[in-house]
This record gives structure tokens, sequence and C-alpha cells, in this order.
């Protein structure tokens, strides 16, 4: 099938590249003519594992282009998904749907012949009707249907989860939209992925209520580490002992500096927004949201404690910048809050991440950027590790220790054993655990 990708970010890139991998034929579109000429140049403007390669094998075998020209790209394209972003609108935490809906009217422009016009993008329920009327209004004479396909990849790990994901959501009653839906996924389903096709509005519903609900499990467990430290139990333990009951499950279940990245944020104050509009508020998600913003600037105060309570004139540490590993996504990271708290007390902060020194540097001021974990943490006062990166899970402690002016290590993801960095001499504070 041909299809258009409009935006060719996190998602719409991996997205574009599995389906022409899977044999359609592809054309990313991307307003952002730099993007779209590093592509045009082989060069991936992201980090994401493994997408380098899929790229370059799919444009090679010609299924796959790269365009900023949306209306030629969608023009011959029989399904055009809308792969934009929607970030928090400034000052309301409401989605921000301007980017999808200048995407609806230029799709509109440029549509020819039936045209299944797909939101991929997470958006709020009843975007599919606007974008359905916005296309209606542009193109009265235009043959399309409006189908909500959600994306569930996680960054990181994005082509595998593309590829082999637990359920494909389609959101459509129409019938012939959902064989162009069936025959897109068909090497998925084929390979027992379920495809599960449900109304648009409850499939837009269904991926809120995913993130909040992994959002939720995040902040249940760190209110749980929290409780662990003042009564001396462990939080690892408690978690294997609830996660290996299968009503529960043991993924999502690690206490740590509390969640960021692209999406639960700005999903978790958009479900919450949406909610109240409706009158029918999610308590438990504006606890959850309100519960894990403060979470993250304390994690700055933990270190603080840490160092005997000050930490002016003091040199930090950061090890791990990027929201999560394997990516080089630095938005909403817990690292910006735990920095910028240690910065406000006074702070000098050095920090090193194998892929997210260069996207932070627009986001954090102020900051060393270093070589290397012992490049970092050399000369410092204490070090903390916010982000597990694999490269930090096997530092030589004996060295590490010499590096350091003073044996502080502030563990925010558990990566090391207690008793092993005491053995070592160091002054170890993690989470949820004596
Ligand atoms: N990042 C994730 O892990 C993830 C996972 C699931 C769902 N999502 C959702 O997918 C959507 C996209 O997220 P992302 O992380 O890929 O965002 P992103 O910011 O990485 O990419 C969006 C791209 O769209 C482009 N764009 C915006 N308006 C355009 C237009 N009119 N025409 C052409 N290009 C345009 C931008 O230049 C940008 O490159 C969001 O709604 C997000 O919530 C993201």
């Amino acid at each position: 099938m041909r299809v258009a990708m409009i935006g060719a970010g996190y998602v719409g890139l991996v997205s574009g590249a599995c389906f022409a991998d899977f044999g359609h034929e592809v054309c990313c579109v991307d307003k952002d003519p730099g993007k779209i000429e590093a592509l045009n140049r082989g060069e991936i403007p992201i980090f994401e594992p493994g997408l380098d390669d899929l790229v370059a094998k799919n444009v090679r075998e010609d299924r796959l282009t790269f365009t900023t020209d949306l209306s030629q790209a969608v023009r011959n394209a029989e399904a055009v998904f809308i792969a934009v972003g929607t970030p928090s609108r400034r000052g309301d935490g409401h989605a921000d749907l301007s980017y999808v809906y200048q995407a609806a009217r230029d799709i509109a422009a440029a549509m020819d012949g039936y045209t299944v016009v797909v939101t991929k993008s997470t958006v709020p329920v009843g975007t599919g009707d606007e974008v359905e009327r916005i296309i209606r209004e542009t193109r009265p004479d235009a043959d399309f249907a409006v189908v909500s396909n959600p994306e569930f990849l996680r960054e990181g790990a994005a082509i595998a989860d593309f590829k082999r994901p637990d359920r494909i959501v389609v959101g459509t009653e129409d019938e012939r939209a959902e064989g162009v839906m069936n025959e897109l996924y068909r090497p998925l389903y084929l390979n027992q992925s379920p495809l599960l096709t449900m109304s648009r509005r409850t499939a837009e519903l269904t991926k809120y209520a995913a993130n909040a609900f992994l959002a939720t499990k995040i902040t249940f467990i760190n209110e749980i580490a929290d409780l662990c430290e003042q009564v001396g139990a462990n939080v690892q333990d408690v978690a294997r002992g609830i996660g290996l009951d299968n009503r529960i499950g043991a993924k999502f279940l690690h206490a740590g500096p509390g969640y960021g990245g692209s999406c639960f944020p700005k999903d978790t104050l958009a479900l919450i927004k949406t909610a109240q509009d409706y009158e029918a508020p999610i308590r438990i998600v504006e606890t959850v949201a309100a519960v894990n913003s403060q979470r993250k600037r304390a994690m700055g105060r933990k270190v603080i404690a840490a160092c005997g309570g000050s930490v002016r004139g003091k040199t930090v540490a950061v090890l791990g910048l990027t929201f999560k590993p394997n990516t080089d996504d630095m938005r909403d990271a817990p690292s910006i809050d735990v920095i910028t708290a240690l910065q406000d007390a006074g702070a000098q902060v050095k920090a090193y991440d194998p892929e997210g020194m260069e996207a932070a540097r627009s986001v954090l001021t102020d900051v060393a950027y270093a070589r290397d974990p012992y490049d970092c943490a050399r000369g410092a006062d204490a070090l903390v590790l916010v982000t597990e990166w694999d490269t930090f899970r096997a530092l030589d402690l004996s060295r590490l220790k010499a590096t350091l002016a003073a044996p502080v290590v502030v563990d925010l993801r558990n990566v090391y054993r207690p008793e092993e960095m005491r053995r070592h001499g160091f002054t170890y504070v993690s989470v949820g655990r004596s």
C-alpha cells in the first residue's frame, strides 16, 4: 500500500520505517527541512537503537522516502498517518492540537481518491471527529475516513515494540477503512498480534487509559518506596512480592525518581483535563500527576540530605540525563528537576550521558559535560545516578571511589547493592531500601 506519514519524529520515523519494512511504500513528511535533509543524506536525527539500519535498508530498496512536500506525499497515498506532536498546551495542560489540525487541513487540500486518514498521535477523545469536520469543511467533495490508531511503542525499544506489539488498536466504524487498516497491519496479525477494532472515541481513550494506568503503577511503587524508607523495608522485595501475582504483574514496579519523558507527563495532564471537562474527574490520576511532579524535585533534596544537608559550593556529578536509557529524548526528564534543585541550592553540576548531552544543552544551563562516568565523577563531592544506562551498571567501584572527592553515591534507580557499596566505603543512598 502507499502510505504517507506526516511527522518524522520518534513515532513517525519508526512507524514509517517499519511499515516500509512490511513491504508498503512509505513517504515520511516533516515540516522541519533540517530533519528531512538529514534523512535524505542518510543521517538519523534521533537516537533509537536499530533505526539507522532499518531506514537505510528500506531507502536502499526504494520503499522509504522523505520530503517536506506534504501534498506530493498525500496525493498518491491510500493511508495518511498523522504522527505530529501533541504537547501540553502552555498554561492549562490540555493537549495542544494545533499541529494535528494543521496537518488535517494540509491533508484535506492534497488528498485524491479514497483516503484513510489515521491519527497515530496521542489525541483526546473527540479529536477524530474534529479532524473529520476539518477535512469535510476544507474538501466537501472528498472521499475519506478518519481512523484512530494510537501508538504504544516505547522509545529505546521502538522497533521491536512496533513489530511485535502486545496489541494493535484501531478505532473506526467504517468497514472500508477497517479493510485498509487490516491490510496495513497484516504482517503483524499474521504474527498473532491481536488487532482490536473499536469505536474511534474508544480507541482515543484507550491510549490515555494505558498511559495513565502505567503512570499510576510507577507512582504507587514510588510511594511504597518512601514508606519502605521510613519503616525499614525493602521496596525491591515488596515489588517482587506483589509483582509475581499475575493480577498485578512485575513490570512498571521499579521505584525511582518519578516518571518523565515525552508521553506520561503530558498524557496524564491531558486525560485529567478531558475528564474534568466531561464532569467525570479521574481523581486517582490527578493525584498521580501531582505526586509525581513533586517527587522529581524532592529527589534533589534527597541528594542534598545525602551530602549532609548542604551542597552550596559543592560539585555534584550526575550520571544519566535522558528520561530513560537508550534514547536521546530529554523531554520532561527527571534529571532536569534534580539538577535544577541542586543548582538552586548552590551546587555546581557535572553530567554525563551516553546519548543525551546534545539535547540536554538546550534545556539545562551551567552544567559541565564530561567525557565518561569517571571524568564526570572526578573531584565531585557526590555522584547521583539518575538514568540507568547499561554502561552505569558495572562501574569500577574502587576507581570510582578514588576519583570522587567524597564517597557519596545517590542511586535513584537502585542499580547497586547497598551491602556492596558499603563494603567499598561509600555513603550510599538509594530509593526505598534501608
Ligand atoms: N515518543 C513516544 O515514545 C510516543 C509513543 C507513543 C505515542 N506518541 C505520540 O505520538 C505523537 C508524536 O510524538 P513524537 O515523540 O514522535 O513527536 P516528535 O516531536 O518527535 O515528532 C513530531 C514531528 O512532527 C513534525 N510536524 C509537526 N507538524 C507537522 C506538519 N504539519 N507537517 C509535517 N510535520 C509536522 C515535527 O517537525 C516533528 O518532527 C505524539 O502525539 C505523542 O504523544 C509518542
